[in-house]
């Protein structure tokens, strides 16, 4: 074990000493034989056939990797992830994860009292965004006494995440129980729209299950105003989520909290370290105003299991996932890796390179959207739809040219380049080439 763990690591870190060396994307890959062989294969054959999936890999650490949030993981949370594996713990129950059922638990009070939330406050792990927001609507809904009204709906800003359209799928609601209010020039939910939007609902004889705010749309980074939505919300009785997802972490560092001043009044909270510490993937947590709303809405009694310590409940109780590995383990190791200095050198670092690619684009040659944090996206000024799809396609292309990756979302009618910068290995050279590329690729 010990041979082929070593082994296994070096190649590994081959891979991440060869990041800069081609671009972010690999130029071909080949697949290994997939089904398994009837006698079981050597380490060398094993690691071999590992290897060439490796080369075919995405690289998050190559400076050009800017496509998504996807960064670069952190070394701890990649030894944790490893020994996730070798301890094979199951968050589903305290007696087969007995420290990190506890870790879990205590960890999710830290990050909901660094967020302000109060102190029956918690909270449960979620293998993704997409979950933690299912499962933040599922719990809005028991809490609201509306879990049997087909007709139930919940206020989402026209920029919110998709993944609230497929909760509603999932939850047996009709697609109009997404309600979508739309936005201001700067991407954020305007409150007016919404107030009329929820006197008409109830004009209707329709209810509300929740209003959620995205503290960081996915094509641009805009914060929806947290603290007027937390007041509307409590004046109407209504359920307030934030998606915090892209946002949410930046919450931790004093010198950017404050774009997020109200957040501590959510019910629930979606965070993804995964999507700007470095965390490996997945890491997601669902916070909760009152941890008992988790419980009642999800626990059935484990009838195969012992109780839990205490008055806590399982893991499984808190969430909808049943068996899960203890993703906490590396979302824990990797924050003291980093240490408090480090996160919010981190979460700044970011924001002030999305500051100066923003000086260095040229604003009379390309329509450039953003927000207070590490994500930028534009598009060629006088482009409507039919030329954005050529501009982005082609400017896309040359830029892996270039060894840089960006996405491209489709937004307000238009396709635009967006670039992420939470790539710590992405230094102002970059930047300077990246603006120059796309300052000459826009039709003046
Ligand atoms: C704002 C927002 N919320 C939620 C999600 C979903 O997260 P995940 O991909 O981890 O499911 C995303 C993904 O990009 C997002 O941008």
């Amino acid at each position: 074990m010990q041979s082929f763990l070593e082994e296994a690591s070096l190649r590994l870190c081959k891979w991440f000493a060869n990041a800069g060396q081609s671009g972010p994307l690999p130029a071909f890959s080949v697949m290994p034989e997939v089904a398994p062989s009837l006698e079981g294969l050597t380490r060398d054959v094993l690691l071999d056939d590992l290897q060439l999936v490796m080369d075919g890999s995405y690289q998050p650490s190559h400076p050009g990797s800017l496509a998504h949030l996807d960064p670069p993981p952190l070394t701890a949370s990649i030894v944790a992830d490893l020994i996730c594996a070798g301890l094979n713990n199951n968050l589903l129950a305290e007696e087969l994860s007995p420290s990190l059922s506890k870790l879990e638990r205590l960890l999710c009070q830290w990050f909901a009292k660094r967020l302000g939330l109060p102190s029956q406050s918690g909270g449960v792990a979620a293998s993704g965004g997409s979950l933690s927001n299912l499962m933040a609507l599922v719990v809005a809904r028991q809490y609201s006494g509306l879990q049997n009204d087909p007709s139930a709906v919940v206020f989402v800003s026209k920029d919110a995440h998709v993944s609230f359209s497929k909760a509603i799928r999932v939850m047996g609601l009709a697609p109009e129980a997404l309600q979508c209010v739309g936005t201001n020039d700067d991407g954020q939910i305007l409150i007016d729209s919404l107030q009329s939007k929820l006197l008409k609902i109830r004009a209707d004889g329709k209810k509300c299950f929740a209003v959620v705010a995205t503290a960081g749309t996915t094509v641009r980074g805009a914060i929806d105003p947290l603290l007027e939505l937390s007041k509307f919300c409590i004046d109407e009785g209504l359920w307030l989520h934030v998606d915090g997802a892209i946002g949410g972490i930046y919450a931790l560092s004093q010198k950017t909290a404050h774009a997020l001043r109200g957040i501590s009044y959510a019910n629930s909270i979606t965070l993804n370290p995964q999507k700007i510490l470095g965390i490996t993937k997945t890491s997601s947590l669902l916070l909760v105003a009152n941890r008992s709303n988790l419980i009642e809405t999800f626990s059935t009694g484990l009838p195969y299991i012992e109780p839990a310590c205490g008055d806590e409940a399982h893991g499984g109780e808190m969430g909808l996932q049943g068996t899960r590995s203890a993703e906490v383990l590396k979302l824990w190791l990797g924050l003291r890796q980093l240490g408090e200095n480090g996160i919010q050198h981190l979460l700044e670092e970011s924001i002030k390179r999305r500051m100066y690619l923003e000086e260095h684009l040229d604003s009379s040659r390309l329509r450039v959207i953003s927000g207070p944090l590490h994500l930028i996206s534009c598009t060629s000024k006088h482009a409507d739809k039919s030329k954005s799809v050529e501009w982005s396609l082609n400017t896309r292309k040359l830029l892996l040219e270039n060894q840089f990756m960006l996405s491209r979302p489709f937004h307000n009618g238009c396709f635009y380049l967006k670039t992420v910068l939470g790539n710590p290995h992405t230094k102002s050279i970059h930047l300077n080439k990246l603006a120059d590329l796309l300052n000459n690729s826009a039709w003046i």
